[in-house]
């Protein structure tokens, strides 16, 4: 069974020993109220460092959530997180209070944050203000607590993947980051924690956002406006869902080129609400 660990002391106490002896640490960030992407995400980390240590940190971090979106209410299981963990062979869960990450209060305005770059001012940084600043502040306070040679992300969250990478990348944060895919429901919509908020007629509504994708890919043999013009067509024709956008970017999340050539790689990408909860996904697409 997972240490469940609360202060920063303890964790580094606890790892002190694997990284004397030279093993892989390997890091799953999440917010808890865990589900089988995360439990994905567990395995590859345990695949990346063999026998060294696998950290699952369970943190609902307040700095990266807006005015008016749901740091209250998003859910809170750490029993059953924990049992998703010790099924998964996780060697430690960190779960810190909001005074123990951020000591001097979420929101000290003298606190030094990590500025995202031009990547984060699209799609969701677009809508989401300040979002990608508090993951990316809480992502690297995780790496500096843990220092893992390895840490997992979903591509669930394509950009905040592409974001991380880029920080590791820029501030030399030598930490190795690896993205692992979606895992979906059987109808295809994709795992997420906010899932939990939808009553049944929502729950059949949301699967437009998996269908309008899949539609696309479709149809990306025919060029990017054929995919993006299948994939309105689905969520045009599906009831109770709110578009916040459908985008085909490149592979890197930056704008089209007009001159796209045949197979190259693109990238779809949807925000929706369905009811008030607010629902993304994303897949590869290669042009035709
Ligand atoms: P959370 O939403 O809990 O997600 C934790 C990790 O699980 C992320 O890397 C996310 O991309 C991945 N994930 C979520 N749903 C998935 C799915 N269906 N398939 C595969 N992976 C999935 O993302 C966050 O938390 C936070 O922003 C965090 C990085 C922890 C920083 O606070």
């Amino acid at each position: 069974t997972p240490v469940l660990l609360t202060t920063r002391a303890e964790l580094a106490e606890h790892l002190a020993g694997a990284r004397r002896d030279g093993r892989r640490v390997g890091l799953v960030p999440t917010m808890g109220a865990l589900h089988e992407g995360h439990a994905s995400l567990m395995k590859c980390a345990r695949e990346q460092v063999g026998e060294g240590p696998v950290v699952v940190s369970v943190f609902v971090n307040p700095t990266q959530f807006g005015e008016g979106e749901d740091l209250d209410r998003y859910p809170r299981t750490l029993e059953a997180d924990l049992k998703v963990c010790e099924r998964e062979g996780v060697d430690v869960v960190f779960a810190p209070s909001v005074e123990e990450m951020y000591p001097h209060g979420p929101g000290s305005a003298a606190a030094v944050m990590v500025r995202p770059g031009a990547l984060a001012k699209v799609l969701e940084g677009r809508i989401r203000k300040g979002h990608f600043r508090g993951v990316l502040t809480v992502v690297a306070k995780l790496f500096g607590l843990v220092r893992p040679d390895v840490a997992v992300f979903g591509q669930k969250d394509f950009q905040q993947l592409a974001l991380i990478r880029r920080m590791a990348d820029d501030l030399c944060l030598g930490v190795d980051v690896v993205g692992a895919p979606t895992v979906r429901e059987p109808d295809g919509l994709a795992l997420s924690s906010r899932n939990a908020y939808l009553d049944p007629a929502q729950r059949r509504n949301a699967t437009a956002l998996s269908h309008a994708l899949f539609a696309a890919q479709e149809e990306a043999q025919y060029g990017a406006q054929a995919a993006l013009h299948a994939a309105r067509g689905v969520i045009r024709s599906s009831p109770g869902i709110s578009l916040e956008y459908l985008e085909i970017t490149t592979a890197d999340l930056a704008p089209l080129p007009d001159d796209a050539p045949r197979g190259f790689e693109a990238r779809i990408l949807i925000a929706a609400r369905v009811g008030t909860t607010r629902l993304i996904d994303n897949l590869p697409l290669t042009l035709g």
